[in-house]
Order: C-alpha cells, then structure tokens, then sequence
C-alpha cells in the first residue's frame, strides 16, 4: 500500500501514548470529532453488528461537568488530575447501543486504537479512561439510556512527554507507569521474549 509499511506503523504505534496533560487553552473543533469518529467505521466488529455510538463532547460548559467525573492515573495517588490550564480540549464518549445487545465483544478497544491513531496523526493525544461515574455522566450529557457509556475518550494537543521503559522479564517486574522529577511520564512495557509462549 502506498506510503504504509510496516516500520511506519511501527513507529506510529511506538509514538502513540497515553498523556494525561494537554495545552488547555487548544480546544478541539467537532469536525476533528467527527473526522476521528469516521475512523471507527472501518474496523471490525463481532457479528458486524457495529453497536458503538460515539457523544461529542467540546463546549467549555460540558467539558466542565465531565472532567470531576473522572479518575485520572491510579497510580499516581497523591495528583487528582490535569489542573485547570491542562484539561483536555474534548472528549468522546463512547456508548453501547443496547438495540443491538449487551455487550459488544472488544469493538471497543479496537476502536479507541483507531481513533487514538488517528488523533495521533493529527498532532492531537489523549487518555482513553474506564474509571469514571456513568450514572452521573449519562446524567450531565442528557444521555438516552438506550445508549450506555463504555469509555470516556480524553482528548488535546499534548503538553507532556511520554518515554516507554523496558520491563524487567521476572512476572514480578513492576508495570506501574511513573513521573520523574522533570515531568517526564515513564510507561513500562514487557519485553518481547515474555510475550511468547513457545
Ligand atoms: C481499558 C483501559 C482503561 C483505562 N482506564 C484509565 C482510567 O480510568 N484513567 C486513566 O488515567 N487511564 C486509563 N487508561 C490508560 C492506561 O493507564 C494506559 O493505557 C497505560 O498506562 C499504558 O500507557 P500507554 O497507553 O501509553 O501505553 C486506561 C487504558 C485502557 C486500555
């Protein structure tokens, strides 16, 4: 295929972290929404039932009433999240059509990958993020209750640096991502010869 091989993938994969601070004063127009929301349409889907539906969300007011409702790096116990000139300049949130059934086998995660690539290509970046309160999310949004959030998608332009570390090989290696005194992000990540099982 043209301009794609598989080193540029490589690479774009490699590239592609989780960031958790962004340039708080760059929002996201909903035509980027929608450009990375159409991304979704070519992945697969289990019984190509394509149950996933995406709410955009870019309005200061509705990202202010989003953000307390999200549980941001659990690791890092003592940071409650992006201060307020770093937050995120939207979000997707992505929801389960239950017309279709109650589960959607991994459509979701095939799909955040998707669209965090695409982010990615678009200088944009972001935290896809389970641990948030649903109720009071459909809530705020006016959510219909046909339509059950999954995943909050954080997305901005980043304002942090990520760094991949190699993992130790023992099944004890720590996997806890960290920040080292210059703001840098740390994310762990097992060595190839442990992925093997042959
Ligand atoms: C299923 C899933 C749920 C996640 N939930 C959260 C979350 O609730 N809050 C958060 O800050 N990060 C969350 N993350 C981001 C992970 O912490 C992140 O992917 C991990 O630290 C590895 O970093 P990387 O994406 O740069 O490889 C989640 C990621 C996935 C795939």
């Amino acid at each position: 295929m043209e301009n794609i091989n598989f080193e540029s993938l490589r690479k774009l994969m490699i590239s592609n972290r989780t960031v958790r601070r962004f340039k708080g004063d760059a929002p996201v127009s909903k035509e980027i929404l929608e450009k990375l929301v159409e991304l979704t349409r070519y992945c697969p889907s289990g019984r190509n039932a394509q149950p996933l539906k995406y709410y955009m969300v870019n309005s200061e007011e509705q990202r202010n009433e989003v953000f307390p409702l999200l549980k941001w790096a659990g690791y890092f116990t003592d940071w409650d999240g992006p201060e307020e000139n770093e937050r995120p300049g939207a979000y997707l949130i992505q929801c389960l059509d239950t017309y279709y059934g109650e589960n959607c086998l991994c459509d979701d995660g095939l799909q955040l990958e998707a669209i965090t690539l695409g982010m990615h290509t678009l200088g944009l970046a972001g935290c896809i993020i389970k641990a948030f309160n649903h109720v009071k999310l459909a809530e705020v949004l006016g959510i219909d209750p046909r339509f059950s959030p999954r995943y909050v998608l954080a997305i901005g332009y980043p304002a942090e640096e990520v760094v991949i570390e190699d993992m130790d090989c023992d099944d004890d290696a720590d996997f806890k991502y960290f920040r080292t005194p210059d703001g840098r992000h740390h994310v762990p990540k097992r060595p190839i010869n442990t992925l093997l099982l042959d």
